[in-house]
């Protein structure tokens, strides 16, 4: 039987053994304390002479910073607290040392915590973000698994280009040369035509030699795809999707959003409608703030904050100059020169999370375009055949995972999203 200090609750007054890692020690007088973490929790373990054993006071004093520990105690209630544990220690044994932990409790630079990233993770605020990582992740699959969305994820190997060419990984695929995926998109326009609803969930390659807070080099998406919705649906399916894994990451991990300090009240309100604003909208805000943008341009990272800062909600533009927007748009019939795409703004300038919208369905549009972007008609036959075959009006849209998280947990920056990230400049550990 193995214990585990998330389930301490169900062996309270019993005897138990756990194993883990001493995170902190520290001794006053008689009582010695460690906080002894196991992966699923950190408990405070407290040595009496008398409830334990000499030879593990004596132990005691050799234990350093993730020293690994099996310990044997009895668990306790917090006398105050609800659902707070401790343990009061009986015997100790060390069962690998740990010389010279280099993450010490004081302040850090964050070159040096990147560099030992390995490490990191094992600290108070690392866990609390990957598991609200991991909470965002399950919810998103369940959102689509609960709705009828069949999961058919896309190749990573791609021999095209989704999202224009300025920043593709060019790889080799034996003699041929290939790309990693930029989306998983068209590859699911594929599926939708085979399946109604679907979704990809994976890695997305992106090589942009830009270190913002928000850039990954290498970073999950979850894309899903629908026939026959148009950019209208796209938007309503974008905000349910969003409402509903921002109120379960609240209802489920409120003890990580504690650890994070995160002010929820600005998450409690995500929910219900989010405001829709076209483009020509969207750009005379920004104009009124930022005399440098032009109309017709894409919004920088400050011009996303200028539109978002107005509401409490996320927003989405919708309507974006097709020229900026990628060769799958569908151009509105009712206003050419506009793309029918979506992008969703979060809320506390975090700026894009979604950008999706419907395709074009027209094969003989979908051509001009491929010419006009430089791209090779012989790379997209295949693609073009979903438009021969049975043509059919379709949407979907693309989440950056980790710009979810960056925004839910409040963060200054997307590197400490990821168990390990890929930044421009950094590809260590
Ligand atoms: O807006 P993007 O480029 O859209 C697409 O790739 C579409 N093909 C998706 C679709 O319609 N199926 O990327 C979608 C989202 C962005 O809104 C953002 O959240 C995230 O992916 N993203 C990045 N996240 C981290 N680092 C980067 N370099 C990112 N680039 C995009
Ligand atoms: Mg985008």
């Amino acid at each position: 039987m193995r214990y585990y200090i998330s389930e301490l609750k169900n062996y309270v007054g019993q005897k138990i053994e756990l194993k883990g890692w001493a995170y902190q020690t520290r001794s006053s007088g008689k009582v010695k304390f460690m906080e002894l973490r196991d992966g699923t929790g950190i408990v405070p373990c407290v040595f009496f002479k008398g409830e334990c054993d000499d030879q593990a006071l004596e132990l005691f004093d050799k234990i350093t910073q993730e020293t690994t520990v099996k310990l044997i105690g009895t668990v306790r209630k917090h006398p105050k607290h609800e659902n707070v544990f401790e343990m009061g220690a009986q015997s100790i044994e060390l069962l690998a040392p740990s010389e010279n932990y280099p993450i010490s409790p004081k302040d850090h630079g964050t070159d040096f915590l990147m560099e030992n990233r390995h490490l990191w993770l094992r600290s108070k605020r690392q866990h609390a973000i990957m598991r609200i990582r991991h909470e965002i992740i399950y919810a998103i699959r369940d959102f689509f698994d609960g709705r009828g969305f069949t999961l058919t994820d896309a190749p990573i190997f791609t021999p095209s280009a989704c999202e224009g060419t300025t920043n593709l990984f060019e790889t080799k695929y034996f003699d041929e040369k290939m790309y990693l995926s930029q989306s998983g998109q068209l590859y699911m326009e594929a599926t939708a035509a085979a399946f109604g609803k679907v979704y990809c969930f994976g890695p997305t390659f992106r090589a942009e030699k830009s270190k913002t807070r928000r850039h990954l080099i290498e970073f999950w998406m979850v894309e899903p795809e629908v026939a026959f919705n148009d950019m209208y649906d796209n938007m309503e399916l974008a905000e349910q999707f969003i409402e509903y894994i921002v109120q379960r990451v609240l209802k489920n991990r409120p003890d990580e959003f504690k650890a994070l300090d995160r002010n929820t009240v600005k998450l409690e309100v995500i929910k219900g409608s989010f405001p829709r604003l076209h483009y020509k909208e969207a750009a005379d805000l920004v104009k009124k703030e930022n005399p440098e943008f032009n109309i017709g341009d894409d919004f920088g990272a400050t011009d996303e904050t200028i539109i978002s800062s107005r509401f409490d909600k996320p927003v989405f533009v919708h309507h974006y100059p097709q020229a900026i927007k990628a060769f799958y748009m569908k151009e509105d019939p009712k206003e050419p020169g506009y793309a029918m795409g979506c992008d969703l703004l979060a809320t506390e300038g975090y700026g894009e999370i979604i950008g999706g919208g419907q395709r074009e369905e027209s094969i003989g549009k979908l051509l001009t375009k491929i010419k006009e972007h430089k791209l090779d008609e012989k790379d997209f036959q295949w693609y073009l055949d979903l438009r021969r075959y049975g043509s059919f009006p379709h949407s979907g849209f693309g989440l950056g995972v980790e710009r979810a998280v960056s925004w839910i947990c409040g963060l200054p920056h997307v590197r400490e999203t990821i168990p390990f990230p890929r930044l421009y400049g950094r590809s260590y550990p």
